[in-house]
């Protein structure tokens, strides 16, 4: 019988590898660089199943080279580095991995949170570059988080895991989204639309996945209307805001500061941010804790396992896959 062949774009942790069922035959050795798009192409062609990453652009045009692809587990919650419809009409299964990565996302949130109104980054520089003078009244002053507004847009999983961390800092939750959420005990989680939201926040965190309706979502319009005291924090995808937009929001004092985790031309970051002292910057961590990227892999496996076995992904994405 022929072993169903698996790629995997880049490599996992050591404890997923270990768990890749000994029938499968593993196309090539998973390695730490992103593969060329013509690498890309030539091991989907001879894929059965792929596991692939957010920065794995899989699209129709490639998409149309598979002939035996089943189906792709997209190695993380969002998928929009994959055209799903594509894929459903040529009968592959697209997966991805929500719930095991909510609460590390929200964690990195308030990190940001916390680092950019705190002023973690710079108060660190001075002890590590032996700059600093010593402790003063005034100096390296922050904004104070307890007791502000933290405003949500978006409450999915994540956005409401961030939500509920704001008990612990006494802070108000106000959030817009599609749906109303109901408030957990000892919390009164209010409804926004998007621009009263921005104008009562005093952090503002994003938490929507990227579509052609959330593209530039925050831009000129929106950071104009949040509070010059605000703080922006995106853990979601790079181009739900507009960084030309927000860099000069930052320069101007339009907000107070941003914390961010994710960019719109992944890895590269505007200049300008990076020279900014009033700007946090990760580089895209938000899952990034060994627990986490480990259940992340463990669920591709399983949703690759299902496909494989003529059973239904249970974390399919993409509708009914059929062939069109
Ligand atoms: C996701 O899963 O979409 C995250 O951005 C990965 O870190």
């Amino acid at each position: 019988m022929n072993r169903p062949t698996l790629y995997i774009t880049r490599l996992l942790p050591q404890s997923v590898l270990e768990a890749i069922p000994q029938q499968y035959r593993l196309l090539s050795t998973p390695s730490d660089t992103p593969p060329t798009a013509s690498e890309l192409q030539k091991e989907l062609l001879e894929a059965d199943a792929a596991i692939c990453t957010l920065s794995d652009r899989i699209d129709a045009s490639l998409l149309a080279h598979t002939t035996r692809l089943k189906v792709i587990a997209n190695y993380a919650v969002g998928y929009n580095n994959i055209d799903v419809t594509a894929a459903a009409q040529r009968g592959i299964v697209v997966s991805n991995t929500p719930d095991v990565l909510t609460d590390a996302t929200a964690d990195l949130a308030w990190a940001l949170l916390l680092a950019v109104s705190r002023r973690i980054v710079e108060g660190e520089t001075w002890v590590r570059t032996g700059t600093w003078p010593g402790w003063s009244p005034t100096r390296m002053l922050g904004a104070q988080v307890s007791g502000k507004t933290l405003g949500i847009v978006g409450m999915g999983r994540i956005g409401q895991a961030v939500a509920r961390r704001a008990v612990g800092f006494d802070m108000p939750v106000i959030y817009a989204g599609r749906h109303s959420i109901t408030s957990p005990p000892g919390a009164a989680w209010a409804r926004r639309s998007l621009s009263e939201l921005l104008m009562e926040s005093d952090f503002l965190s994003l938490h929507v996945p990227l579509t052609e309706a959330t593209r530039h979502l925050i831009g000129p319009r929106e950071l104009a209307t949040m509070k010059p005291t605000s703080f922006l924090i995106n853990t979601a995808r790079g181009p739900v805001v507009d960084e030309a937009a927000l860099l000069s929001a930052l320069q101007t004092g339009t907000i107070a500061g941003a914390g961010l985790d994710v960019y719109e031309q992944e890895p590269i970051v505007s200049a300008g941010l990076l020279a900014l002292p009033n700007v946090v910057l990760l580089p895209h961590l938000g899952s990034a804790t060994l627990e986490t990227r480990v259940r992340m892999g463990l669920i591709c496996l399983k949703n690759i396992a299902a496909v494989l076995e003529g059973r239904r992904a249970p974390n399919q994405v993409n509708g009914s896959a059929m062939k069109g």
